[in-house]
């Protein structure tokens, strides 16, 4: 009797959280929530959080080697940006892992130990200036519409989050198009490097918009945050409107796209394009990736050397 009764109750909460989602009104930290909803926003939220702090080494790596103080300025204030991104998603993330005793410290550790994957674009190698021009450019392009498309997400603090977040990636974007813009109408040295870094980063950006969903097994993750619209469009919607907004700008700059079978086709409005390795993906996303370990070591001395300041934020005052 206890149990139909308990039952029936579960049945309405879901019910009206059903309802609320589709009248568009935002879930709040501790409102009542289906597990499957809070498991996936937690793999969303802390997977975007660590991939925000992870990204920041790629370009980290050339601040000492900017090529003016004007782009090292520039290029320090993205970096500083996306260390501030990634603690603000990971207080998000650590709202929802309350009921599971689990903190920001065990996302850390999670990082460490390889549960907690970071985006493939960021296991990447950024060999010359143009490779973090074109991360400006081309990544946050890229993460700019995955993050505009969950702007109206059915939870609350993820959504404000993005907000901000958003408005920032549109500098970062301005930032290394104003790099891209000045290295193509440079010396022939300098177009080539545009060009090798598109060449370098094509299968990657690609990548990262996750495989389409018939690529994927099982019941795929992508239904399950569109299902309670936490975000709107797949993956391949995403990358067909990269394709659409960035591939003409790429053409404009005289570079050409390293895929001679790029087209598209008027009769089913879409772009046909070669598949990326998908196998490769899985290896990357594994942390089997170029500079995988590299940043991750460098994370986890970094964690380690300030574990004192986190000590110290800690201690209560007397
Ligand atoms: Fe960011
Ligand atoms: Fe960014």
């Amino acid at each position: 009797m206890t149990n139909l009764a308990y039952e029936a109750t579960e049945q309405e909460l879901m019910d009206q959280f059903i309802q609320r989602i589709e009248a568009g009104d935002k879930i709040e930290a501790d409102d009542w929530m289906p597990e499957e909803y809070r498991t996936a926003l937690i793999k969303l939220i802390s997977m975007h959080g660590i991939s925000e702090i992870m990204g920041a080494f790629p370009e980290k790596e050339w601040v000492p080697k900017a090529p003016s103080l004007h782009r090292k300025l520039g290029i320090m204030a993205k970096v500083q940006d996306e260390m501030g991104h990634g603690q603000l998603l990971l207080r998000v993330a650590e709202d929802l892992l309350k009921p599971y005793g689990k903190n920001r410290g065990d996302l850390m550790t999670d990082l460490f130990n390889g549960d907690l994957k970071f985006h493939n674009v960021f296991h990447m190698e950024t060999k010359t200036w143009a490779d973090a021009g074109l991360i400006g450019w081309l990544v946050d392009g890229a993460a700019i519409i995955t993050q505009t498309n969950m702007l109206a997400a059915s939870y609350g603090p993820y959504a404000r989050a993005l907000q901000r977040i958003c408005a920032e990636e549109v500098f970062h974007a301005q930032h290394g198009e104003a790099i891209i813009m000045a290295l193509a109408e440079g010396t022939d040295e300098q177009k080539q490097m545009v060009q090798d870094a598109l060449n370098r980063w094509w299968p990657a950006l690609l990548m990262f918009f996750g495989p389409p969903s018939s690529a994927t097994t099982g019941s795929s993750k992508q239904d399950v945050t569109i299902k309670y619209k936490i975000r709107l469009s797949t993956n391949e919607e995403l990358r067909q409107h990269y394709f659409t907004k960035y591939i003409p700008r790429i053409l404009s700059l005289g570079l050409t796209i390293p895929d001679p079978t790029i087209h598209f086709d008027e009769s089913q409005k879409l772009w046909i394009y070669r598949q990326p390795n998908w196998d490769d993906f899985k290896q990357i996303i594994k942390n089997k990736g170029p500079r995988s370990q590299e940043r991750l070591n460098l994370r986890r001395t970094s964690y380690q050397n300030n574990a004192w300041v986190r000590e110290a934020l800690s201690t209560k005052a007397e």
